[in-house]
């Protein structure tokens, strides 16, 4: 699952940025999400968005591997 946050507000800008994603459960470490990025960056791209903010909780290690795979700039708060 991908969902797409074509603007942001107050809110999305400090938890859920322009992209949410999540693999169900069964299906984890097996790929997909880095599929999903790929494919919502790309989407992202086509919609005017020049660089794409996500969120992650610094535990949440395979989100956080998947943005760093697409050279995301981890920024802490
Ligand atoms: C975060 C989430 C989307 C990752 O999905 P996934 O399909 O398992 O991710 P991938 O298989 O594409 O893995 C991407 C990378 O993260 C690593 N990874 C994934 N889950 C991991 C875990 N629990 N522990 C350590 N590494 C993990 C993979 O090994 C892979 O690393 P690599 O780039 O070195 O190969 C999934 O765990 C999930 O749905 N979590 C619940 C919802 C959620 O947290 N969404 C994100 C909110 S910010």
């Amino acid at each position: 699952m991908i969902n797409i946050r074509h603007k942001l507000n107050d809110a999305l800008l400090i938890h859920g940025g322009h992209i949410g994603y999540g693999t169900r459960p069964k299906e984890r470490m097996k790929g997909y999400n880095k599929i999903n990025l790929y494919l919502g960056l790309i989407k992202c791209k086509n919609l005017g968005i020049k660089k794409a903010l996500l969120t992650a909780y610094d535990d949440n290690i395979g989100s956080v591997k998947t943005i760093l795979d697409f050279d995301g700039v981890l920024k802490t708060r």
